[in-house]
């Protein structure tokens, strides 16, 4: 009787890990996501966005200003070659979370 019981809560506390674990896979935005999310900058900002190839440096960059170069960008405000495209494919809070990361980044 009582090995029953206690598998009936190993099965919950199962369930309740799993759960934890969807949630934090389907928020993009989970820290442990964020280094992925910016390494889609890597390619031309260099790794963890050190600068590269003559393309600006993101490392250091104060969050404030690359979340509103970011909206410029998408609303067209500032002209690029490149980041109009790419400002686009990401949300607001996609973009934040990358903006802190970069923040804390070394130049
Ligand atoms: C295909 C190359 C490429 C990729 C990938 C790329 N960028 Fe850029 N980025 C550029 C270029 C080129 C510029 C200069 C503006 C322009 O011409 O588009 C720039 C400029 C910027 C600036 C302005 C920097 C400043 O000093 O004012 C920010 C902020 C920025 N990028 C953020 C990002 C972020 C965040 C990502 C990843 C989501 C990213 N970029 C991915 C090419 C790229």
């Amino acid at each position: 009787m009582k090995k029953k019981m206690m598998t009936g809560v190993a099965a919950i506390v199962c369930a309740l890990m799993a759960t934890v674990g969807q949630n934090a896979a389907a928020q993009s935005t989970a820290p442990q996501n964020v280094k992925y999310l910016a390494a889609n900058c890597a390619n031309c900002h260099g790794t963890n966005g050190a600068g590269s190839q003559g393309l600006p440096s993101l490392a250091g960059l104060k969050k404030e200003y690359i979340i509103e170069q970011m909206n410029n960008f998408k609303s067209g405000a500032r002209e690029a070659t490149l980041m109009h495209q790419i400002s686009k494919g990401y949300t607001d809070e996609q973009v934040a979370a990358m903006a802190a990361f970069f923040e804390q980044q070394k130049k």
